[in-house]
């Protein structure tokens, strides 16, 4: 939800911030804008449309500037609603990120007072409040304003006269990467690795002055303190294509390593969180969109493995729910750690007196600071707006935080413990085995591409990863899909199908299975061409119009295997379409509006 990059140093600022803000596109791509301090003047260029739409060759050479990339909120995607803004007079120019709720009223006061508003956006009130208190010195100006500001925000400010950025987040990401004679500001890591790797966090209220040499922080109380500098383990290469066409295929084949990565260490003892703390007799998992579908996937293993019971809640309607006196352990997933409906969701669990544990992949993110313990999926950088390898690593946290309470309670025995757990160090092999069979996955791919309607039908454990598969072949394919349990079909959603409607059925040999041939057999006999993925079955061949067999695996953990091949269904029926895999339409990353 909008990109953000500032820059001063020794460099040529514009492209720094152009490079920055193309591994901040993820965040939304609806214009780009940048603004460098010039001779004794501000040097504007803001485009509708994505970062390429800027010609860098035009932005003068100057050491200190910041750039924005946006997903629009307030007015549409224009030239004119695209950031940076500047104040009536074009002393400052300031990038925002985020919604500011009392705009409005600030914005009447304002034309009052004779200010020329050039765009619909909340953020440009900001800019010209600014001005309003601006008396000689930019950062008590600032200060100032922000005090008249409500709502979320990360911002950065330039003024004309000074090389220094001014910052300052609440509620939205922005971190400080430090260099040695330059400084960065940045919505998120990526944008800073061509430079450094050591970074400062800001906090809620966090305001501060960023020179080349120098840099201030002062907290909500206005009290100067210090933010540790944290060292970011990952690489430039990470948060690059490395030679794939796109980030998702490259995410997608990362998968194997991110879950060695996320199982590393943690299966001998797994001490991320010390569960024996809590009175674990229930769970809720909250989250949104394709972390939502972890937390459905996650309800199966929970009650398997550490029969404990469980339900699953959207981040966006959990919050508006009426309280009631249980106290579930709650479990928040969120890739991002940005996510605000799922912030406020936690902020709620937790008013209502749940313990609360959230599961995200970004170090330090917002939701870090929203729960009592945090777990890392050690995923690395996704910047493909579609969640792939997040989900995975998300799902096998899961695997060990259900393990860890099985056997803490007594309900898994050791010997089965250490079954799964192998099962789990072989899972990095069996998902190479699928990404060596791309092609093959490819083929099936063919007729899909040509179809209006497709639907996902599974059962039990894999009636999530149905929704996700047509969660993820909606966003990038952009075909409407819907996932179902199989069962659910014929109550409904079977007066749509016809020989041009093809089902995808996830058929794996749990205790469903037959039941889920039954579901085959009367889904083949309306017609629709059925493909099915999921174990080795004779029936099933005789059955589908297609099929892909998974590596064998526990039925448990068969919905990471079979979601790999999802994955790669949605994307090279998107790839047929020509569809902007990394970039779909509408979406952004992070999701920092409610
Ligand atoms: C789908 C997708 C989204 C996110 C959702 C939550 O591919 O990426 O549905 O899963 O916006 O984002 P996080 O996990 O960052 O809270």
């Amino acid at each position: 939800m909008c990109g953000i990059v500032g820059y001063t140093g020794h460099k040529d600022a514009g492209k720094v911030i152009i490079s920055g803000l193309k591994r901040l596109e993820y965040r939304g791509y609806d214009s780009a804008g940048i603004a460098v301090k010039n001779e004794g003047s501000i040097y504007l260029q803001k485009k509708k449309g994505r970062i390429d739409q800027l010609d860098e060759t035009e932005v003068p050479k100057y050491d200190a500037g910041i750039g924005h990339t946006r997903w629009a909120t307030h007015g549409k995607p224009s030239d004119e609603n695209a950031h940076p803004f500047l104040d009536c007079d074009e002393n400052i120019a300031l990038v925002h990120n985020g919604i500011i709720d009392n705009f409005n009223s600030i914005k009447d006061e304002l034309l009052d007072k004779g200010h020329e508003f050039t765009s619909e956006t909340d953020s440009e009130v900001i800019v010209h409040l600014i001005e309003e208190n601006y008396h000689g010195d930019i950062l008590e100006a600032f200060k100032k304003t922000i005090e008249f500001i409500e709502g979320s925000y990360a911002v950065a400010l330039i003024h004309k006269d000074s090389n220094e950025l001014i910052v300052a987040r609440n509620e939205s990401p922005l971190v400080i990467g430090v260099g040695s004679g330059e400084n960065f500001v940045a919505s998120d890591v990526p944008a800073l690795l061509d430079h450094t790797k050591d970074v400062k966090y800001l906090l809620d209220g966090d305001i501060a002055r960023v020179t080349r040499n120098e840099i201030e922080i002062w907290d909500e109380k206005d009290e100067l303190v210090e933010r540790e500098t944290k060292r970011i383990d990952w690489d430039v290469e990470d948060a690059e294509k490395s030679g794939y066409e796109h980030y998702m295929l490259k995410e997608i084949f990362e998968q194997p390593k991110a879950i060695h990565e996320s199982i590393l260490g943690r299966l001998t003892s797994f001490d991320d969180v010390d569960l024996l703390k809590y009175d674990i007799d229930s769970v809720q998992f909250i989250a949104c969109g394709t972390s939502s579908h972890a937390g459905y996937v996650g309800r199966y293993i929970f009650e398997n493995l550490a029969e404990i019971p469980c339900t699953v809640e959207v981040s966006s309607e959990y919050r508006y729910t009426s309280p009631s006196d249980s106290t579930p352990f709650t479990i928040l997933f969120s890739q991002s750690g940005e996510t605000l409906d799922t912030i406020a969701a936690a902020r709620e669990a937790r008013k209502r007196g749940c313990n609360t544990l959230a599961v995200t992949n970004v170090m330090d993110s917002s939701i870090t600071r929203e729960v009592d313990e945090v777990v890392y999926t050690q995923a690395g950088p996704e910047i493909g707006v579609a969640a792939t390898k997040t989900f995975t690593t998300q799902v096998i946290i899961l695997y060990l935080l259900a393990i860890e309470l099985g056997l803490k309670k007594g309900v898994l025995s050791r010997d089965k413990a250490e079954e799964y757990k192998d099962e789990l160090r072989r899972l990095p092999r069996k998902v190479e085995r699928i990404l060596d069979d791309m092609d093959k996955i490819k083929d099936i791919t063919e007729r899909l591409s040509e179809s209006r309607d497709i639907f996902f039908v599974g059962r039990n454990i894999n009636y999530p990863v149905a929704l996700e598969g047509a969660l993820k072949l909606k966003e990038i394919a952009y075909i409407h899909a819907a996932g179902y349990p199989a069962g659910e079909l014929k109550h409904g959603p079977f007066a749509l199908l016809t020989e041009d409607t093809p089902v995808i059925a996830l058929a794996v040999k749990d205790h469903t299975f037959q039941k889920m041939l039954g579901n085959i057999g009367e889904i083949a006999a309306r017609n629709s061409p059925v493909i099915v993925v999921g174990d080795e079955d004779r029936e099933i061949k005789k059955l589908a119009d297609d099929f892909y067999f998974i590596p064998e695996t526990t039925p448990i953990f068969s919905p990471l295997l079979v979601n790999v091949v999802l994955q790669l269904i949605a994307y090279y029926t998107a790839y047929r379409l020509d569809r902007d895999i990394d970039k779909p339409r509408n979406l952004a990353k992070s999701v920092t509006v409610e």
